[in-house]
């Protein structure tokens, strides 16, 4: 049987027009959230109480996440594959005193062994070969360190602005589980293992693995709008390689909106909403 081909194309993030697409469109929330919730987690766990440890991003991409969490650490690297995200992030940060960005995949780091505290990966973990990559992650650890990795799904869409129109939940599960069925028909193998709540993460065995889900509302001052929100999956790769198959889930997810709340009529920019996501945040040790 030949290889399946990957959902994500080596060079998906590699194209300029994709880069700029993804940082123009991406909402803030989408960034400050997930990094938000890390710094949690990793405080929790005492991993940030004094500035002193080595942080690695792996999957960086521009680089807007990996500079929020630097602030709490001494020395921090950003690695992506992507060479054209990567010069976005070095030339965007040009400034910030002990962070560096490399060009370099999850499966094989530039980094010596033992040299890190904690790791982070944010989105990343189903463009990875698990394989190779959580022995990466043992290599790289210091004695004691953790690595993080974070991802998001969308669970339901609300109004932001009447609270008696009905939440679009099963819209919602159509369009994932619409997407999921590509995704497998198309899938690299570790994709295979991409699900709803985080059951990705079932595939790392680390006798010492944590998960954390639990549902997170985007607030209030992350508004959005069906447009702006529709916008950023819109121009996202996997998204694209979908469309490309004759299916757009998306687009018939946005209609369903509309028509439940009955506001065929109305620009997607002037619909404003909220948004549910369920979280999973796996750590290893
Ligand atoms: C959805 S973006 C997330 C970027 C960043 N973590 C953030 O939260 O802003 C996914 C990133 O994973 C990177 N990526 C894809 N395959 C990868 C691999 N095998 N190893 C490491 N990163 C990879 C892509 O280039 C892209 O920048």
């Amino acid at each position: 049987m030949s290889a399946p081909s990957k959902v994500i194309p080596e060079d998906a993030f590699n194209r300029e027009e994709t880069v700029q697409n993804y940082i123009k469109s991406r909402p803030r929330a989408m960034m400050d959230m997930p990094v938000r919730l890390i710094i949690e987690r990793l405080r929790e766990l005492g991993k940030i109480d004094q500035r002193s440890g080595c942080l690695l991003d792996v999957g960086c991409g521009s680089g807007e996440s990996t500079r929020l969490l630097a602030k709490d650490f001494h020395h921090t690297i950003g690695v992506d594959p992507s060479a054209a995200m990567i010069s976005y992030a070095i030339a965007f940060d040009n400034d910030t005193a002990g962070v560096e960005f490399k060009v370099a995949n999850a499966e094989k780091l530039p980094i010596e062994d033992s040299s890190v505290d904690v790791i982070t990966a944010m989105f990343v973990l189903h463009y990875t070969d698990l394989a190779k990559f959580i022995p990466e992650c043992k290599r790289v650890l210091k004695p004691g360190g953790i690595a993080l990795f974070y991802r998001q799904q969308i669970s339901k869409i609300l109004s932001a602005e009447d609270d008696a129109l009905p939440v679009i939940d099963g819209p919602v599960k159509m369009m994932i589980r619409q997407l999921l069925e590509k995704a497998r028909e198309m899938s690299h193998p570790s994709f295979h293992t991409y699900e709803l709540h985080g059951t990705q993460f079932d595939a790392i065995s680390w006798e010492k693995k944590n998960i954390k889900i639990n549902e997170l509302e985007f607030a209030p001052d992350a508004l959005w709008t069906l447009g702006s929100w529709s916008r950023f999956y819109h121009n996202l790769p996997f998204h694209q390689k979908v469309r490309k198959s004759g299916v757009n889930p998306l687009s018939e997810l946005v209609q369903a909106v509309k028509n439940t709340w009955t506001m065929q009529d109305r620009d997607s920019d002037d619909i404003k909403i909220r948004v549910v996501y369920t979280t999973a945040m796996i750590h290893l040790k």
